[in-house]
C-alpha cells in the first residue's frame, strides 16, 4: 500500500495534535511505505499527474520524521493519496484537487478530490435542511441586515471559507455596528458570507464528531473560553469528553451515506446543541484529542477503512 500524503512541510507538522502524523504512523506500522509532498510539488505531464515527491520515515519521539532524497515520480505508482493540505481553501488548493482528479481510478484518492471540491464545508450543510439552524448566504448588506432584523434574537456572521473561527462575528438587535460588520465581512458586497441564528447551547461547546466512512466512530466538545464566542482550539477552547446523543446519531445516519457514496473517507462534523454547522471534508482534525479523550485508536479505524476500499477497487 504504497501511500502519498499531500500535505503542509514536515517542519510544520505539530506532532502532538496533528491528525495527518497519525495517518503517517499507522501506515507505517503497517509497513506501508510513505511518501509526502506539498501540493506545489505536483504537476502535470503529458496525461499524467506527477510530483516531486519525498520518501519518509515516520516515527514517536524526537524526530518525527527522516525524508529521504526526493525523486520526480507519476502518483499513478502509489495505492493511496491523501490530500491532507490544511486551508486556505483558495484556487491553489482547488487547483490541486484537479490535478488529483486526473488519477486513474486504481489510485484511491482521499477524500475523493471532485466531492472535496463540490461541497464547501459550511455550505455542504445546507443539504441537511432539517439538521440546520436558520442560515442566509449573501453578499447583499441590505439583505443580512433584514435577516438579522427579523430573527428571533443574536445572529452569527461568519466567511464562507473561514476555519479555526477566523471572521466569526456575533450581533445583537440594534447593534450599531452591524452595517459595518457586515461591509467589513463582505469587503463591500464582494464575498458571499453565511448569516445564520445564534445557537445559545454553544456555551456548553461545538462538538467534533469524525465519521469514518460514513460512521461515527469517535467525538469530543470543544467548550469556548468563557471570554470569547468560538468554540475553536484556535480561539482557547478547551477539548472535554462527552456522549454522543440521540440526536447526533440520528444526524450520523442522514448524513453519513451521502459521505459514503461522495468517497469522503475521513471527515469531521459540527453540532452545536442539536445543530448542524460544518462538514469537516478537505482535512478534518481531532484525532489525537479524541483518542485522548474515548481511548480510541482512530487512525487504524480510518486505516482499516482505507484498506477495504482499496480492496474494493480490486
Ligand atoms: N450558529 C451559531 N451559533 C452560535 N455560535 C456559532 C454559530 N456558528 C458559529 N458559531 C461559533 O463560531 C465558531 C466557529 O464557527 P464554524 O462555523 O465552526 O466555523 P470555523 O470553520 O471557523 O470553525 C463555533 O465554534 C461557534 O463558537
Ligand atoms: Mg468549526
Amino acid at each position: 500500500m504504497k501511500t502519498l500524503f499531500v500535505m503542509d512541510p514536515l517542519d510544520r507538522i505539530n506532532v502532538a495534535g496533528d491528525s495527518t502524523y497519525m495517518l503517517m504512523l499507522e501506515a507505517r506500522r503497517r509497513g506501508w511505505p510513505v511518501w509526502m509532498c506539498t501540493p506545489d510539488a505536483l504537476f502535470v505531464q503529458g496525461a499524467e499527474t506527477w510530483g516531486r515527491l519525498t520518501p519518509v520515515e515516520v516515527q514517536r519521539g524526537p524526530v518525527p520524521f527522516v525524508p529521504g532524497p526526493a525523486e520526480e515520480l507519476p502518483l499513478s505508482g502509489f495505492d493511496v493519496v491523501w490530500m491532507r493540505k490544511d486551508p486556505p481553501f483558495d484556487m491553489a488548493y482547488i487547483f490541486s484537487t484537479y490535478l488529483l482528479s486526473q488519477l486513474p481510478p486504481r489510485v484511491l484518492v482521499l477524500n475523493r478530490p471532485d466531492s472535496i471540491r463540490s461541497n464547501n464545508e459550511k455550505l455542504f450543510t445546507l443539504r441537511f435542511p432539517q439538521l440546520i439552524t436558520p442560515t442566509l448566504i449573501s453578499r447583499e448588506v441590505k439583505r443580512i441586515k433584514q435577516f438579522a432584523a427579523d430573527a428571533p434574537e443574536r445572529v452569527v456572521l461568519k466567511p464562507w471559507d473561514g476555519n479555526g473561527g477566523r471572521g466569526v462575528l456575533v450581533t445583537r438587535h440594534g447593534d450599531p455596528n452591524l452595517g459595518s460588520m457586515i461591509e467589513l465581512l463582505t469587503g463591500e458586497e464582494r464575498h458571499f458570507i453565511i448569516a445564520q441564528h445564534y445557537i445559545p447551547e454553544i456555551t456548553k461547546g461545538d462538538k467534533r464528531i469524525i465519521l469514518v466512512d460514513g460512521e461515527p466512530r469517535g467525538w469530543m466538545l470543544r467548550v469556548p473560553n468563557p471570554s470569547d464566542n468560538r468554540g475553536n482550539m484556535h480561539a482557547g477552547a478547551t477539548v472535554e469528553a462527552c456522549p454522543l446523543s440521540a440526536r447526533d446519531q440520528e444526524v450520523c445516519a442522514s448524513i453519513g451515506p451521502v459521505l459514503r457514496e461522495l468517497g469522503l473517507l475521513f471527515v469531521g462534523i459540527d453540532m452545536i446543541g442539536d445543530f448542524l454547522t460544518e462538514i469537516n471534508v478537505t482535512s478534518p482534525t481531532g484525532i489525537q484529542e479524541i483518542n485522548r479523550l474515548m481511548g480510541t485508536q482512530l487512525e487504524v479505524e480510518v486505516t482499516d477503512a482505507v484498506l477495504a476500499r482499496v480492496q474494493a477497487l480490486g
